[in-house]
């Protein structure tokens, strides 16, 4: 049996279609069933339920209130899941969990490998890297998934709020000096599986193909929707955003494509799934 935590967000309804279109046993919870604060509710939770395996798809994502909430997103990005991988060792179960392409400080112009040494900018990226290194460090049955913007049909994300400005705004400014990759988060699913299945544990990049600047995003779902208002290219420096944003964060996918031997999608073609389903 396999447990989803943070089960209502983007990531965690893919693995719930995933799993229900292979007809794998889960249990999905989110805040309201299981808060993954409390390490004795998670102990309680999974007495006696054969979990065999926990997908921790919960998170603290604000990146910019993370820098005035420092105590809740610790709490969700460090301390939870060292305390759910703790949990999985104690009854035998393999432990995933996620972490972000904001562990980099963006100084590199090629690609992110998993050697690439994380120097996070913001307070959401050092809550992401200190869990990595706690879950890694804790319970060797540990995968540690690195990726980027996500985007799915569940919850929010950037294509989203990009469609409702479009709606009533006939001129956008999105900044080009953010590089990274959108990643679908179907397909974020489907290739976290396709790993953990090989059982090969450790620190992993998983993201959509080829890079896009948050403008390139934008254009891209905006030309989809035959928006007729003007994008204009925009700076980071131009928006007061309280925490610092790294120019290219690009993450390197080849070591898990390796292993599982597939190739994941560029997204473009991610993006046009995602539209086709919305
Ligand atoms: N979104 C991105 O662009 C992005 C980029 C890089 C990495 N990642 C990582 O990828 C993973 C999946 O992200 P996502 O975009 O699918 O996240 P998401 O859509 O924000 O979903 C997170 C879920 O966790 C729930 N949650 C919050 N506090 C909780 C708690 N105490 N106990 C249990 N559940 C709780 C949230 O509920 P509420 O909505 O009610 O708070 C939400 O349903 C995360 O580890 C994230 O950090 C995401």
């Amino acid at each position: 049996m396999i447990l989803i935590t943070g089960a209502n967000g983007q990531l965690g309804y893919d693995f719930q279609r995933l799993f229900k279109s292979e007809n794998i046993d889960f249990i999905a919870t989110d805040v309201n069933d299981l808060d993954i604060t409390d390490i004795n509710k998670i102990r309680e939770f999974v007495k006696d339920k054969n979990i065999d395996m926990i997908i921790n798809c919960a998170a603290y994502n604000n990146v910019d209130k993370a820098e005035d909430e420092v105590e809740i997103c610790t709490k969700l990005n460090t301390q939870a899941p060292y305390e759910l991988s703790i949990v999985a060792r104690e009854i035998g179960a393999d432990f995933v969990t996620y972490s972000t392409d904001f562990v980099f400080d963006g100084t590199k112009n090629s690609p992110y490998t998993e050697e690439d040494i994380p120097n996070p900018l913001s307070v959401y990226g050092k809550t992401k890297l200190e869990g990595e290194r706690k879950v890694l460090a804790s319970y060797d049955r540990s995968f540690v998934i690195r990726t980027s913007w996500v985007f799915g049909v569940a919850n929010n994300n950037f294509n989203k709020q990009v469609m409702n400005w479009s709606k009533s705004k006939d001129i956008l400014s999105i900044v080009d000096d953010q590089i990274s990759s959108p990643t679908y988060s179907k397909d974020l699913a489907y290739y976290s599986w396709e790993l953990i299945k090989t059982k090969k544990y450790g620190l992993y990049h998983l993201s959509n193909g080829d890079e896009a600047s948050k403008y390139d995003q934008a254009k891209y779902v905006l030309d989809k929707i035959s928006w007729c208002g003007t994008l204009n290219p925009a700076k980071t420096s131009d928006f007061n955003l309280k925490a610092k944003r790294a120019p290219y964060t690009k993450l390197d996918s080849s070591k898990i494509e390796k292993i599982i031997n597939k190739k994941i999608p560029n997204w473009k073609e991610g993006i046009d799934r995602f539209l086709a389903e919305l």
